[in-house]
């Protein structure tokens, strides 16, 4: 980028390395005549103001009723990286530019914030918006970063995202991309499972493995934005950050608005290049610490196997034969509190139940911890049903509009988690419940949208803040309960996958994908999963068969080998396990326990999709190549065949491998990336998982 003649901060290149003298020839008034002002076009920052009717990155109106901005550069600080502290998450380990940019007339200042993590090549970008005059501004669309794209390849230029809904999250789409806008967003309050807040351009000759690839992932879980429109002038710019859809902030004098950070990068490599950067990026610097350098433990969630029918007696039971397994973390999901027993009552009240637990939860946990697990607790504390305590005692504590009937969803409103007592009230009782019991892991749920989203005891400039309030005081409270419990982990469940973000990454360990847990739907889901975020936070758990979504019966194997290329879990009811089942199931895990170094902290190569053909087949190769695990699935077989090659990523070429553990042969690295690895399937929905270690 550059200042132009006009004071702007002109964008000029975005793409391979390229010399800085190179692009200075593109710093030059660019004008086209009649009723546009095509310059701004190429802006940095986009300010709406003038001629200029593409998405803008920024929205105001003064006190005096003015909704014009004219802003120029006014100087930039460059700030260079601080030694590593050693925590994860933090901004220190960044070399940062802030470009300050100005009103010509009001006291406005906004400040563009580029964090360079030089080693992935990725860019952190935000803004900050400061009222430097005396009155008022009320801020209507506040982007993040616009992210800019220009060349001749743009008439071939391809979007490809996530789009989905409950039991079927992150499936992939590409399309091209021709003039106009395509939105990709969410306005329920939460992430949501419908898209995901990434985009990825290629410009139409990419794949897995080559091709130019730019790409942009926000780090918000609230309302959320990205507007990618191709312009007439043949460029393409990506705005993003919270939704600009029933937003408005008041900003008081002095005050400062930060955007979320959207982070962007670009690669010759491919699609799987631009995952594995942004995997070691999550693994670096955005997975919280103490856990994120630590494998993700083995769990056991009895959801699927007894619904709201929790008990003592019976969890008790499920601990000892979890513990048989191997499993290492015991997790009580729903029903475990209040008048819990179906999802029409007790949301809100966080006492144990005593008819299930006599003497509260401490009987269980000590139970499970004898067992040699940690024991984990499900949660969902942003909500209500109508008919609970909680609500009888504060009913005005929900979104709501006055003489409305709010929308139940799953039965259940809304907590308004803007207002301060709210937070205070979520944050006593979560602290509450883990300083009293022995409590090592929350699963935070998230069940409906935010809808009647009403905060009338506020004035009306500020009741549209709820949609940043909400999440931003979500946030503090996970900051807060981590600093308070730092060796609690935490999973980000939403109805399954639906708050999956950057954002809630910073605090959550893990997430859950889906409640889809039909181990070959859960291929296509964990597929579009891994275009972004990192296997190891991606929880797969092995359910019974048939699958009670679906029907569809697989083998032990199957669905072991399916959610084990995330981290492992077990849902299934194990007292349907014969001994053979169990004997199977404890032989996988500590299979898993061998290899999850490899899965959790190595690159992933996405050799053959899910969703196109009948073989499926990922590989993740560890630290210095000198390990891989190749697992493959066999949707039907098809005309006898079943002798496949492999064609493998990501070996050290010149070096030989043992295939199998124990070894069966060998071949070189070159071989199997070229030749390809020799894989024999058998049947319908088999599978395979090979281990490849180099020849010492
Ligand atoms: C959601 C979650 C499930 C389970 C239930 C409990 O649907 O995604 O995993 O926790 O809630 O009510």
């Amino acid at each position: 980028m550059g200042i132009n003649q006009s004071q702007g901060i002109q964008h000029l290149y975005w793409g391979e390395k390229v010399p800085a003298e190179d692009c200075a020839p593109l710093l030059k008034p660019y004008d086209f005549p009649f009723n546009t002002n095509a310059e701004k076009e190429r802006e940095e920052f986009s300010p709406w103001g003038g001629m200029f009717f593409a998405e803008p990155s920024l929205k105001v109106m003064f006190h005096d009723g003015v909704r014009d901005l004219k802003m120029i550069c006014s100087g930039h600080t460059i700030r260079e990286k601080q030694p590593e502290s050693g925590e994860t998450g933090g901004n220190n380990s960044f070399d940062e530019l802030v470009i300050h940019m100005q009103d010509v007339k009001y006291g406005l200042r906004v400040s563009l914030f580029y964090r360079v993590a030089e080693d992935l090549d990725l860019i952190e970008r935000h803004c900050s918006i400061t009222n430097t005059g005396e009155a008022p501004i009320l801020i209507e669309n506040a982007a993040s970063a616009v992210w800019n794209l220009s060349g001749a390849e743009a008439r071939n230029y391809r979007l490809t995202h996530a789009a989905g809904k409950w039991g079927c999250e992150n499936q992939l789409r590409r399309d091209l991309l021709s003039e106009g806008k395509k939105i990709l967003e969410s306005r329920q309050g939460f992430t949501s499972p419908t898209f995901n807040p990434w985009f990825a351009i290629d410009d139409g000759t990419a794949g897995e493995t080559h091709g130019p690839v730019w790409f942009g992932a926000l780090a918000w879980s609230g309302n959320w934005k990205i507007t990618v429109e191709k312009t007439i002038f043949n460029r393409v710019r990506v705005v993003g950050g919270v939704n600009d859809f029933d937003f408005q902030w008041e900003l008081k004098s002095g005050e400062t608005f930060e955007t979320p950070v959207f982070t962007g990068g670009y690669t010759s490599g491919g699609f799987g290049e631009m995952s594995r950067k942004l995997h070691q990026y999550q693994l670096a610097h955005v997975l919280p610490g103490p856990h994120a350098g630590k494998p993700t433990k083995i769990l056991y969630n009895s959801w699927e196997a007894t619904f709201f029918d929790v008990n003592e007696e019976e969890q008790m039971k499920l601990a000892q034969k979890a513990a048989e397994i191997g499993v290492e973390l015991f997790v009580v999901d729903d029903g475990w509190f209040g008048t819990r027993n179906s999802d029409r009552s007790g949301l809100g009240d966080w006492t144990v139940n005593r008819k299930k637990f006599p003497s509260g939860l401490a009987p269980l946990i000590e139970h499970v911890n004898g067992l040699g697990m940690d024991f984990g607790i499900w949660v969902e504390p942003e909500m209500v049903n109508p008919d609970s305590e909680l609500y009888k005692a504060h009913p005005d504590w929900v979104y709501q509009f006055p003489g409305r009937e709010g929308s139940l969803g799953r039965n259940q409103l809304v907590l308004n988690l803007a207002r301060d007592e709210v937070k205070a009230y979520i944050l006593d009782f979560m602290t509450d419940l883990l300083e009293k019991n022995n409590i090592a892991f929350i699963k935070w749920d998230m069940n409906r949208s935010f809808s009647e989203c009403g905060w009338m005891e506020v004035p009306r400039s500020k009741q549209r803040e709820i949609w940043v309030r909400h999440i931003r005081n979500l946030y503090q409270i996970w900051h807060t309960l981590r600093q308070r419990f730092p060796e609690v982990m935490f999973e980000s469940c939403s109805g399954g996958g639906g708050r999956i973000d950057l954002g809630i990454m910073h605090y959550a360990d893990q997430f859950w994908t889906s409640d889809n847990t039909d181990a070959f739907d859960r291929l296509k889901i964990q597929y579009g999963y891994s275009y972004v975020y990192a296997p190891k936070a991606m929880m797969c758990w092995v359910t019974e068969s048939p699958n009670s979504m679906n029907e569809r019966k697989l083998s032990l194997t199957y669905r072991f080998h399916s959610a084990m290329t995330g981290s492992l879990g077990i849902g299934a009811n194990l007292n349907h396990w014969n001994d053979e089942e169990k004997a199977e199931a404890c032989r996988l895990i500590s299979q898993y326990k061998e290899i999850r170094h490899i899965i959790q902290f190595g690159s992933v190569f996405r050799l053959l999709p899910p969703n196109d053909g009948n073989i499926c087949a990922v590989q993740y190769v560890g630290e210095d190549k000198k390990e891989s695990i190749l697992f493959v699935f066999n949707h039907s077989q098809q005309f006898g065949e079943t002798d496949l090659r492999i064609r493998l990523q990501g070996l050290d070429k010149n070096k030989k491998y043992e295939i199998g553990s124990p070894a069966d042969f060998t071949m070189t690295g070159s071989g199997l990336m070229n030749l390809g690895l020799p894989v024999q399937l058998k049947g319908d929905f088999s599978s395979a998982l090979i281990r490849l270690k180099i020849l010492e």
